[in-house]
């Protein structure tokens, strides 16, 4: 992890490998397709590239199940091209974060296979094998009675053994046992070879859940989803790990660390971030913003609450200041697209440029998921059959028994992560110029309509938008470093909130509707006074003290 400060004022481009540009025309992205794309990822005025997992995979979670921590997929090319990114991508003033996912492996990796061959195999307690309990009459049951995130109960069950193993997501990923310190000497040596090779830190996988409650105890009420989860979340063995990997490998280089963090407020948040002689982490990915047109998962839908969502925001914003730094994003490989989301596919343009001064303009690092900055919107796919990620799966099986198959079916395509997950859409030529051949995946027929090279051209694209935003963020200690206060918490139409720093103020007014409501500046501040910077329509004219908004509309102040 970083001791110095550069991480604070960058922002960071994420890559789904497999849906970010096809190189080699076998219809999968690859390497080959992001050498290509460097100059274009510098161009939207980025610092770092993040990418989602690179290393060797059966794909049962699409990478996230990784068979070999210390090399590159061959769909994705070798470690040999990765060196000519790495570089490449140096030279243009880019670093590069690696996707570390050490809560689990694949069930393909060395570790596992050697683990499950016997009980006296010095891999055993790699993973948390362990015996059935005694059920009623001759039954055995699984160990716990926790559930898993993606694929029913949390164990699996090996005759030959005649064990059980933990796998808090799908089946092929148990969960790696972190308690053994053979365990973690396996992690702190992944570290080194990638920091050594040159990356320049790392996103971490699930970085909550990697220490589980010692003797597993069952949990209650049961849930059908991740029940258990105050036995495998944010335990204070987590920190402890965290800690020996700072110490003993991250404090030697000049790295960045941010931690995935489901299940956890902005209070947990600042036991890793709080920076100072107890900093385990440099930033934490929160989830409670995304979090308002849903219920703790995205499949429990209920409509968008912008109150819920500045609430969120806003908390890691006060709570995190002047102690930590916040990962801000609205966007990556795990949610639906946000235009479709919390913006308005009728108000494309305007909405996306709202969500992006809305999220950018807050104090933290800006992540930008791969076609997020041209606007892709979600999919759609209409029948299970479509769909290729495990937890859509598990979703649509889950919530057919509970609302029937129509409304199962519904929620999916409105909520599922493959929504994020088509190829990016680069030009109007067939399979939206993300391969020559046909795509792993379905393209978003809106590829003509919606595509990079469309918006290269048009100054008021959403793309060039990004770029201008991001340009400004980085050379203003305004937006880095200044304060943030919310406006009108209650207001249900605006999120407003000023930033200010050394007498200078912003102020951001998003308009959350597709219908016309009266904005008000606050007393002190006079918009006639003030110079616009940012605005999503062409006349931008003032009424009294404010204007009336119209649909999605955005402005950016500087008083
Ligand atoms: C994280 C990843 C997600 C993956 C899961 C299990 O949440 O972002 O894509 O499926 O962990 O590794
Ligand atoms: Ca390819």
């Amino acid at each position: 992890m970083s001791f110095t400060q550069w991480y604070k004022e960058m922002a960071v481009y994420q890559i789904w490998p497999r849906s970010f540009r096809d190189g080699n025309g076998d219809g999968i992205g690859d390497l080959w397709g992001v050498l290509e794309k460097l100059d274009y990822i510098k161009s939207l005025n980025v610092d770092a590239i993040w990418f989602s997992p690179l290393y060797p995979s059966p794909n049962a979670d699409y990478g996230y199940d990784i068979a070999d921590y210390k090399s590159i997929h061959p769909d994705f090319g070798d470690l040999e091209l990765f060196r000519q990114v790495l570089d490449e991508a140096h030279k243009r003033g880019l670093k590069v974060f690696m996707d570390l996912v050490v809560n689990h492996s694949s069930d393909q990796h060395p570790w596992f296979k050697e683990s499950r061959k016997s009980k006296d195999s010095p891999y055993h307690d790699y993973y948390y094998w362990r015996q059935g309990r005694k059920g009623p009459g001759a039954r055995t049951l699984p160990p716990n009675n926790w559930t898993s995130l993606f694929e029913g109960g949390a164990w699996e069950y090996d005759a030959n053994l005649d064990e059980y193993y933990l796998h808090l997501f799908a089946k092929k990923q148990p969960d790696l046992n972190m308690s053994n310190p053979k365990v973690r000497s396996e992690v702190k040596d992944i570290l080194r070879f990638w920091l050594d090779l040159g990356v320049d830190g790392f996103r971490e996988d699930v970085v909550t859940f990697i220490a589980k409650a010692p003797g597993l105890p069952n949990s209650y009420p049961r849930l059908p989803i991740a029940n258990g989860m105050k036995y495998f979340s944010n335990r204070p063995e987590v920190y402890d790990y965290l800690k020996e990997f700072r110490d003993e490998v991250l404090k030697d280089y000049d790295c960045f660390t941010v931690g995935e963090s489901p299940l956890t407020d902005a209070d947990i948040a600042l036991r890793y971030v709080t920076e100072g002689e107890g900093q385990v982490l440099n930033e934490m990915i929160a989830f409670s913003h995304m979090e308002a047109d849903c219920f703790m998962t995205d499949m429990l839908r209920r409509p968008f609450s912008l109150r819920k969502m500045k609430r969120a925001f806003s908390d890691w914003q006060y709570k995190l200041a002047g102690k930590g730094w916040n990962a801000l994003y609205i966007e990556n490989h795990d949610h639906a697209r946000i235009i479709s989301r919390y913006g308005s596919e009728d108000y494309p343009v305007e909405s996306g440029k709202l969500l992006a001064a809305m999220y950018i303009l807050q104090r933290g690092t800006p992540f930008i998921y791969q076609g997020q900055e041209i606007g892709m919107t979600n999919i759609r796919l209409p029948e299970i059959g479509m769909y290729k990620d495990v937890a859509s799966h598990n979703n649509y099986r889950i919530f057919s028994k509970l609302f029937g198959k129509k409304r199962a079916m519904e929620l999916l395509k409105e909520t599922s992560r493959e929504n994020a997950r088509t190829p990016v859409q680069w030009d109007a030529t067939a399979n939206g110029g993300f391969s020559s051949v046909r795509p792993w995946f379905n393209v978003n027929p809106n590829y003509t309509a919606v595509n990079v090279a469309a918006q290269e051209n048009d100054p008021d694209s959403l793309l060039n938008f990004y770029r201008q935003l991001l340009a400004y963020r980085k050379s203003e200690p305004l937006v880095l470093y200044g304060d943030y206060l919310e406006l009108y918490p209650k207001d249900r139409y605006f999120y407003a909130y000023e930033r200010s720093y050394r007498g200078r103020r912003l102020l951001v007014i998003c308009h959350f509707s597709s219908l016309f409501h009266d904005f008000t500046a606050p007393a002190d501040m006079d918009l006639a006074e003030g110079k616009l910077l940012f605005s999503n329509y062409k006349e931008n004219g003032l009424k009294d003290r404010g204007f009336s908004a119209r649909p999605w509309e955005l402005r950016v102040y500087e008083l």
